[in-house]
């Protein structure tokens, strides 16, 4: 049976992860969301720093929002943190703080799709459901040799009946994990290790020469290229800030007075704009230091960015309602983007 042979192979290979050593339903659903987007390695040290200062749930229910976006900071994807913390406030209320234990349930909550849904229903609870990420549809679609493009309805559907199939009477737990780190060490994206494969004999896609084309999309990201010019404001013993409102990325995170474009602007537009004389109040400001373009990749997007440094007189205070000034030593108290964490610690 073939998940017999993937459950073997990881019985040998798997690496020692601490979200494995629990069946706390809180503490998988954290590290599945964790995972995500980020990398295992990257992962752990947040996993753990995260679960130290919110080791239940009815602890993270409590928790201020900035906090929770501190502690996620410099991983990305902030809405994981958001809807982590606005979930953990639902099962506090509606379920006595006590994360409900099926499938159905579990589905419902703000932030859980299927494939979390069935990793926390499988790892805490080993019910039968299969899990389907980029790992399990990599692994299937060269097993099998399919070619239906895996972001699509049809595809989706199809590899799910698939992957439920494979658990069959399966540990779900085990073959769950066993399968996700198939896909992550053995049958990789790149370069995946067929020659000592277990499953070699079994694999269409080795037989037919078609590792390299699968699994396949329909469509291909268009990226979108943003141009950001940070006004770095700054004293002595302080600097410019502002909240990042709306429905953008990095929401509720702060930043410094930002001025964006969908084009490369020249200082002398920089300058000549609404926001510009808004931010600076049409005083003579200075630019000390302007940071060559940095390009910030996201997944849908490019930000190109600018970081200019303008010193301001320590009574000066913005036109522009939404920018404040803190102390450089508090700056830790603030969530900000990987982009600006960047150029804080370089400024250290
Ligand atoms: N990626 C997603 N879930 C995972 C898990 N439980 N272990 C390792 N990598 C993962």
């Amino acid at each position: 049976m073939l998940n017999n042979q993937i459950i073997n192979w990881y019985s040998k290979n798997k690496r020692d992860l601490p979200w494995r050593k629990t069946k706390d339903p809180y503490l998988i659903w954290i590290s599945e969301i964790m995972l995500q987007q980020t990398r295992v390695a990257t992962a752990i040290d947040y996993y753990n720093r995260f679960i130290e200062r919110f080791p239940t749930l009815s602890c993270l229910a409590k928790a201020k929002e900035q906090e929770v976006l501190n502690l996620w900071q410099g991983l990305g994807y902030y809405s994981r943190a958001r809807n982590l913390h606005y979930a953990a406030k639902t099962v506090q209320q509606e379920y006595d703080g006590v994360f409900p234990a099926t499938y159905k349930e579990i589905i419902q909550l703000k932030g859980i799709g299927t494939y979390t849904a069935a990793a926390i229903s499988s790892f805490a609870f080993n019910l039968p459901h299969a899990v389907l990420d980029g790992n399990v549809f990599r692994v299937l679609s060269r097993l099998f040799g399919i070619e239906t493009p895996i972001d699509t309805t049809i595809g989706k559907k199809l590899f799910q009946k698939l992957a439920n199939e494979t658990l069959a009477d399966a540990s779900p737990e085990i073959y769950n994990q066993a399968i996700i780190e198939f896909g992550a060490l053995q049958c990789t994206p790149k370069s995946p290790d067929c020659e000592n494969c277990p499953l070699l004999a079994n694999c269409y896609a080795y037989s037919n020469q078609m590792i390299e084309i699968l699994p396949k999309k329909s469509k291909q990201i268009r990226l979108k290229d943003r141009y950001f010019y940070y006004l770095f404001l700054y004293c002595p013993d302080r600097f410019a800030i502002e909240k990042r409102e709306g429905k953008d990325i990095w929401q509720n995170m702060y930043q410094y007075p930002l001025i964006e474009s969908a084009t490369p602007l020249k200082n002398e537009q920089l300058i000549e704009s609404r926001k510009w004389k808004n931010y600076l109040n049409d005083c003579n400001a200075v630019i000390k230091f302007q940071s060559k373009p940095i390009i910030h990749k996201l997944s849908h997007q490019n930000i190109h960015a600018c970081f200019l440094h303008i010193e301001i007189n320590k009574n000066f205070s913005s036109k522009n309602k939404n920018v404040f000034f803190i102390k450089n030593e508090d700056m830790d108290k603030y969530p900000f983007p990987k982009l600006i964490e960047n150029h804080l610690s370089r400024l250290k």
